[in-house]
């Protein structure tokens, strides 16, 4: 008798320490991606402030196209993860969303906080897990992703017309979801 329940302890033991490992490594994902799209996000908005600040959004336009994807597939290397910035609205069209990133997209944005914040997703295969992390828009992203004419001046429509005649990412206002960080670790 006494044997038995001994027995089912230690059954119950190794559940309950899987369950918990098995919640950590989950947790751990989530929050090496935060981190590693933080990184990204501050080294990004310094290197746009000091263009900006250099040269304007005549500047930082061209500065952007040459460098955005460029930073951003570095910092994912040096953190072994791939790592990419994706959007609905993309403005280089190597950020557009596959179908199944539009799912993930658009379940992400529609769970706007009352605070205005947006959750993350994580999704796992047998091979990989990627963390989907939301990028806000904020009052710094308006003179090159507000609306026309009113935030985004005559000179830097004109910029943006040259570099990026598809361009999509315009008519944001503060709050909306601007694009999303894929961090894609492989197991
Ligand atoms: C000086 C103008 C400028 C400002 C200010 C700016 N962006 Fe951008 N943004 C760009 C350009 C140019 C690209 C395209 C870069 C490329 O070719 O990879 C871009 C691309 C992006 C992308 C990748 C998806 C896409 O559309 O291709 C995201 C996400 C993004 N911006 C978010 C932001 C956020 C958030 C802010 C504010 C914190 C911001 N941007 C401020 C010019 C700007």
């Amino acid at each position: 008798m006494e044997n038995v329940s001994l027995r089912e302890m230690g059954y119950t033991v190794c559940i309950s320490f899987l369950l918990v490992s098995f919640g950590c490594q989950k947790l751990n994902y989530e929050t090496v991606a935060k981190n590693i799209a933080k990184e990204a996000k501050t080294n990004l908005i310094e290197k746009l402030t000091a263009s900006l600040a250099s040269g304007g959004t005549v500047k930082a336009i061209p500065f952007c196209k040459q460098n955005a994807v460029k930073i951003t597939n570095s910092i994912g290397m040096k953190n072994e993860v791939l790592l990419r910035r994706i959007s609905d609205k993309p403005r280089n069209p190597t950020n557009a969303l596959s179908d199944e990133e539009r799912n993930i997209f658009l379940e992400i944005g529609a769970k706007q906080s009352k605070e205005g914040e947006y959750p993350s997703k994580i999704i796992s295969t047998k091979d990989t897990v990627t963390v989907y992390i939301p990028i806000p828009t904020v009052g710094l992203c308006l003179q090159c992703h507000g609306e026309p004419n009113l935030e985004i001046k005559k000179e830097t429509l004109n910029v943006l017309q040259k570099e990026y005649p598809a361009d999509l990412a315009r008519g944001y206002r503060v709050g909306s979801l601007r694009g999303l960080f894929s961090v894609r670790f492989t197991k």
